[in-house]
């Protein structure tokens, strides 16, 4: 049984939606830890699924270095085989990425390399593409540049606004997220040959 710790900052509907998936009884994995950099909505999500949580409050960039090392012990407490970040909208520190990755991955919703960064969907907005897309990728030391491990194009409709998009994206970010850790957990995925 693959052990999974997932960090999130805001509504958390992609851990709910791997909550509600891990609950089945044929599933290989189970999240054991939910952890935040704030008091977001979606510790609630990890209450309701008797998932103990933690919060590292966000301190500001000036002590980005020991806010990582806070929340690498935390994620030390509980040890798991997988770190998902899922809507953590900061940059952990490379100390971090480095005693975890690979085995620590992120959901973005843009077909990278297309509009890396945290503003990817008013990012293709803007840029006035048809179609963006949804990416899992092993996390490295750059932002959202490590191997990619699933990834889906989503159509950009007319009469979108960056919300509406955001809202289309995310069940398919959700999809490939609940995919990707199903075949971590079963090996089908060797997450050490993705960043060979
Ligand atoms: C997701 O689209 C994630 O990829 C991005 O922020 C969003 C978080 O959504 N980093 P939620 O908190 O899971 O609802």
């Amino acid at each position: 049984m693959l052990t999974v710790a997932v960090l999130i900052s805001g509504a958390g509907s992609n851990l709910r939606a791997l909550l509600e998936a891990a609950a089945a009884a044929d599933f290989p994995a189970r999240v054991i830890v939910v952890g935040a950099d704030r008091e977001a909505d979606g510790l609630a999500h990890a209450e309701a699924f008797g998932i103990p949580s933690f919060v590292v409050p966000w301190p500001g960039a000036a002590e980005r270095e020991a806010w990582g090392a806070e929340l690498a012990s935390q994620l030390e407490v509980w040890n798991p085989d997988l770190v998902v970040l899922s809507g953590l909208m900061r940059l952990l520190p490379g100390a971090v990425v480095e005693r975890w990755s690979p085995r620590m991955i992120n959901t973005h919703p843009a077909y990278l390399p297309e509009f890396p960064g945290a503003h990817a969907v008013r990012d293709a907005m803007v840029a006035g593409v048809a179609e963006t897309g949804a990416s899992v990728i092993v996390v490295d030391d750059g932002v959202d540049t490590g191997p990619i491990l699933a990834q889906e194009r989503v159509a950009v409709l007319p009469g979108d606004d960056e919300h509406a998009l955001h809202e289309r994206i995310k069940p398919v970010e959700r999809r490939l997220l609940i995919d990707v850790v199903r075949r971590i957990a079963v090996g089908d995925l060797d997450l050490a040959a993705s960043v060979l």
